[in-house]
């Protein structure tokens, strides 16, 4: 089995910027998604996103070939034979999680260790769905994953003292800060960002505009992002479902999900990716 290789299960937002960071820092990946759209798309936007990145002189066309080099995308499970570590990024329901989880346990090497990018869902019974709980983690990445300097690392309670140790290196080697997260819904950074943009969202219902909101937020607390655009941003459907996991996780109202929320979504308002959510985009 290669060290060197490692595999990206869902080719989506999430998926194809972690494929890209785990390039950018060496390995050979493989981008693995069930949808051969999707892999078209996520390959045509990282040879556009590289382009631009040459164009400013940020990266040499040798650098940017080089990288795309050691990407290659696949519609089979059975590619992911030879990688030491696979990472999951599939979408957030825990039955796809399982299920993509079983089939990893069926193709993947024997030794291989299996982490998922879950936002808040828990480790321990995704890792129930494999023969190899011991070698099952958590690892959180932030979109944009490239950009975005954090990992939070995820044991359930089979998680190995091993396993643990090559997930912290493989983190180390992509060049993310690690911090370790309890295995609680919503782990550190969603437990307190997302309630603030669904607090966000409730102002908008209540009639405040959502420029006052972001503009406040960005010049008033040196937010980068106010949260609405972070939850155009991020998708208003994954910034849904992650509050509705801290509201069922915890049993507790006051992450109740601002109803809006669930209008946009039922309405398509599914923010940049559909061209429109709190703002509007071409
Ligand atoms: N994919 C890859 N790279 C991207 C990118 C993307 N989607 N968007 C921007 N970048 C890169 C750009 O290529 C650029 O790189 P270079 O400097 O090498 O050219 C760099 O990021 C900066 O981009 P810009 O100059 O265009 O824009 P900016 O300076 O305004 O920064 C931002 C953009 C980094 C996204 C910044 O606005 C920011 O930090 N926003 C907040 C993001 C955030 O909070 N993320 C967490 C979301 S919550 C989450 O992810 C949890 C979850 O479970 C869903």
């Amino acid at each position: 089995m290669e060290l060197n290789k490692v595999a990206v299960i869902g080719a989506g937002l999430m998926g194809s910027g972690i494929a890209q960071t785990c390039a950018q820092a060496g390995y050979e990946v493989v981008n693995v998604d069930v949808f051969p759209g999707a892999l078209e798309k996520a390959e045509a936007n990282l040879s556009a996103l590289f382009d631009k990145k040459v164009q400013k002189g940020k990266m040499t066309e040798g650098e940017k070939c080089e990288i795309l080099g050691r990407i290659s995308y696949s519609s089979t499970y059975e590619d992911v034979k030879g990688a030491y570590l696979i990472v999951e990024a599939v979408p957030e329901k825990i039955d796809i999680k399982k299920e993509t989880f079983a089939n990893l346990d069926q193709y993947a090497d024997e030794e291989t260790i299996l982490v998922s990018n879950t936002s808040g869902l828990s480790i321990s019974e995704i890792a129930a769905a494999t023969k190899r709980p011991h070698k099952v983690m958590g690892v959180h990445f932030f979109y944009p994953a490239p950009v975005m300097k954090l990992a939070e690392l995820i044991r359930g309670l089979a998680t190995s003292d091993d396993t643990y140790r090559t997930v912290r290196e493989f983190a180390d080697r992509i060049k993310k800060t690690i911090v370790d997260a309890p295995e609680f819904p919503g782990f550190i950074v969603n437990r307190i960002l997302v309630p603030m943009q669904n607090e966000a969202a409730f102002m908008v219902m209540e009639g405040c505009s959502p420029e006052d909101v972001d503009n406040a937020m960005k010049l008033g607390a040196n937010h980068p992002m106010g949260p609405l655009e972070l939850t155009d941003f991020v998708g208003v459907d994954v910034m849904l479902a992650t509050m509705t996991g801290l509201y069922e996780g915890f049993h507790d109202s006051k992450y109740r999900p601002c109803p809006l929320l669930e209008t946009m979504v039922k309405a398509g308002h599914l923010g940049r990716k559909s061209g429109r959510g709190f703002y509007k985009y071409e």
